[in-house]
């Protein structure tokens, strides 16, 4: 098949998912910051895995097939002590990873490994030391800002292809930040801010959100990006089944493998790498067709939209 993006090199996935082609994958619980509204475990459990076990899990899922991989949390990724190992031995096998954290600390082993990552999400959530203590409940916004300076200078300096993405959460206490905050990460040099509103909420103060859309219109390098179907959100699933978990799961420090990085937090779990093989832990997973637990929209509720459409054969070559 010529298409390397044909959609029926999805169907297969659909139907018999053999394996998945990216991890979500939470090394600690353990995070530097305390965020009021943390959809993550941080501040309720401190596991971290051992970073032979890490190796463990990553060797096994790329085996499988797995390419991609993000580190996230559970708590943040820099605060696992082996996180410069972890990278490495993920870029070593063949990983495309991405990191999430919240920026707080990047040792310089951290910042030299981190060149090879195809993506780093720094959460910043506010224009100011003040909305960031609220956001994130610690006084680190100058520290913050200084590391993402240090990120883009690494990046020009080592001429790495990493992609900076800086994400930003929009309630009541930070909607007005939206300006501020786009001018001065396009004059850092990031390639993207990221706007969202919190889980549960509506996307707010639209106007400054189109605005700041007009900064990435003027320069080609720097995105300003935030969901449209989070201004007018969908009031119900058209999907019976979440077709997404054929395609990713997310694995906790505690070696569970579990459906993805929502219910991670809410009991679910597929089975657990210390006493079996990822690939008979995937063999046996099962398929999340009730949504009790499950965000809406949930981060991966349009990719869940596209592939129901295909496995419907709605959609015939699209892509
Ligand atoms: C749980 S954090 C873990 C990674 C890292 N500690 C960080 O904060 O970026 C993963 C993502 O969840 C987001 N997040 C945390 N609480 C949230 C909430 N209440 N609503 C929406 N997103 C949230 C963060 O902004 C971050 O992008
Ligand atoms: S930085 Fe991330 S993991 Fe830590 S408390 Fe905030 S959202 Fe949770
Ligand atoms: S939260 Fe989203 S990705 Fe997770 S199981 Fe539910 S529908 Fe699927």
């Amino acid at each position: 098949m010529k298409d390397k993006y044909h959609p029926q090199k999805l169907l297969p996935h659909l139907k018999y998912p053999e394996y998945p082609v990216m991890i979500d994958f939470d090394i600690t619980n353990v995070c530097n910051n305390k965020c009021p509204k943390c959809i993550g475990i941080a501040g309720r459990d401190n596991t971290t895995m051992k970073l032979e076990n890490v190796i463990n899990v990553l060797n096994q899922t790329r085996e499988v097939g797995a390419k991609g991989l993000i580190l996230s949390g559970g708590g943040d990724p820099t605060c696992h002590p082996d996180f410069d190992k972890v990278m490495q031995h993920a870029h070593k096998i063949g990983f495309d990873y991405g990191i999430n954290t919240n920026g707080n600390y990047i040792s310089d082993s951290v910042l030299k490994e981190m060149m090879n990552c195809w993506t780093a999400r720094i959460s910043l959530d506010g224009s100011n030391r003040g909305e960031r203590l609220i956001t994130h409940g610690v006084d680190d916004y100058d520290k913050v800002v200084n590391n993402i300076k240090r990120i883009v200078d690494k990046k020009e300096k080592t001429n790495s292809g990493i992609d900076i993405i800086v994400t930003y959460l929009i309630g009541d206490k930070t909607k007005n930040g939206i300006l501020p905050v786009t001018k001065m990460l396009k004059d850092i040099g990031v390639n993207e801010v990221r706007f969202r509103p919190f889980f549960g909420k509506k996307m707010m103060n639209e106007k400054d959100l189109q605005k700041a859309v007009l900064e990435s219109d003027k320069d080609k390098n720097f995105v300003v990006s935030y969901p449209d179907y989070r201004i007018n959100p969908k009031e119900k699933r058209d999907y019976t089944e979440c077709l997404m978990t054929n395609f990713l799961c997310s694995i906790t420090p505690d070696q569970h493998v579990r459906p993805c990085c929502i219910l991670k937090e809410r009991g679910y779990s597929y089975g657990s790498l210390e006493d079996k093989s990822f690939k008979d832990i995937w063999k046996n997973k099962y398929k999340v067709t009730s949504f009790k637990d499950c965000e809406f929209p949930c981060p991966h509720d349009n990719n869940n939209d596209f592939l129901w459409a295909i496995k419907q054969m709605k959609v015939t070559n699209i892509i």
